[in-house]
């Protein structure tokens, strides 16, 4: 069966003709779950449309409010083994509903309707809206390596099989659902297809700035709780620790010890690569510890040594067509890709 999980929040205007077109649209066995915090009479549209349409339930919740947590409440709730989610201000067209579910029929764990997969289109946002959507998706997928693939995780509108989140912990806190699902959910297949995102048939959007600063502190968190994106974050962030602690005892060392320039420039790189290796034994490689710390240290020397010279490499290669502040950020971004795809699997390998 498929589950119908849709949230509403002050949707008295749109719910009932959702019901008609999913009832329209949908030709498999299917309920449809509303959970909803709304404030106006909403609840009680949906206590007619339960009574009327079999398929449809309802839960009123009184203390407490949000969607994502609405969403995976409508999760608890659903019976079906594979579940939908949609807005109820018809945004999400039921109308593909059962492309989601042929998709999941062949095969695929996750099904995600997209506005940015050639055929679709993203017609329903203001473009300030665009502006704010576009940078989050950008941001999740920068950070969150297994968001990368999708082109609209942010998306409301998408399908699991209901084994994909059972079990797993999901604690969304503001909106984004399905970055939860996608990080912390069991699959392997993902597919997207395209879809019309319209404008609001009635009604006005809920998303604002405490939606938006939400995101924030959810996408810290899911980084946080994913090891590998953590890993790789806190990589970075100790390189940077590096670049002070390099140029600090820099500074010192030419103007308060008065040293020799290439000699002091070589003690401070000594001690940015000792930082930063203490650093990332200490935090970013914590459990993953494994045999002497000598080993690990000369590991990492070897590892820091190529990567210089891949850098110098790459440098020799690009130089005369690029600029060369330009060509030292793809020089430095590769040797920060190597050094630690090889720290990980090699110096802190056990
Ligand atoms: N239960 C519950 N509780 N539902 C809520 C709440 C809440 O606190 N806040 C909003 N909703 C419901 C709305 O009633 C609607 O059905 C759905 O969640 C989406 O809210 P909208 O206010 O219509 O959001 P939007 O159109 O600005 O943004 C939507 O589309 C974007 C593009 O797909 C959302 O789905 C975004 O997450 C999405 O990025
Ligand atoms: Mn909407």
């Amino acid at each position: 069966m498929l589950s119908i999980v849709v949230p509403t929040y002050n949707e008295r205007d749109n719910v009932e003709q959702l019901v008609e077109r999913i009832t329209a649209a949908v030709h498999v066995p299917f309920e449809i779950v509303f959970v909803d915090d709304s404030r106006d009479d909403t609840p009680q549209i949906l206590a007619r449309l339960a009574a009327k349409y079999p398929q449809v339930r309802f839960l009123h919740r009184e203390g407490e409010r949000g969607l994502g947590s609405a969403v995976v409440t409508g999760f608890r709730i659903a019976r079906g083994d594979l579940l939908a989610v949609m807005d109820a201000d018809l945004q999400h067209p039921p109308e593909k509903l059962m492309d989601l579910v042929r998709e999941a029929e062949r095969g695929a764990d996750i099904v995600i309707p997209s506005r940015f997969v050639p055929g679709g289109s993203d017609g329903g946002l203001s473009p300030s809206r665009k502006l704010v959507s576009w940078t989050a998706r950008w941001m999740a997928r920068a950070l969150l390596r297994r968001v990368r693939p999708v082109t609209d995780p942010t998306s409301g509108f998408f399908l699991v099989r209901r084994r994909v989140v059972e079990g797993v912990e999901l604690s969304p806190i503001g909106w984004k659902i399905l970055i939860e699902v996608l990080v912390k959910g069991r699959y392997e297949r993902v597919v997207e297809i395209p879809y019309a995102f319209e404008a609001r048939a009635a009604g006005e959007s809920k998303m604002g700035l405490r939606e938006q600063w939400e995101y924030l502190v959810h996408l810290v968190r899911l980084v946080a709780s994913s090891p590998e994106d953590r890993r790789f974050w806190l990589y970075c962030l100790v390189g940077a620790s590096g670049v002070v602690v390099n140029f600090t005892i820099y500074w010192m060392l030419v103007n308060l010890a008065h040293l020799y320039v290439p000699l002091a420039g070589a003690l401070a790189a000594l001690a940015a690569m000792t930082s930063n290796f203490i650093l990332n034994d200490r935090f970013t490689w914590r459990d993953a510890r494994g045999g002497r710390l000598h080993v690990r240290a000369s590991r990492f020397l070897v590892v820091s040594a190529t990567g210089v010279l891949i850098s110098a490499g790459i440098l020799e290669l690009i130089h005369r067509g690029v600029h060369y502040l330009l060509a030292n950020l793809i020089a430095s971004g590769a040797a920060v890709w190597w050094n630690f795809t090889l720290n990980n699997r090699w110096t802190w390998a056990g």
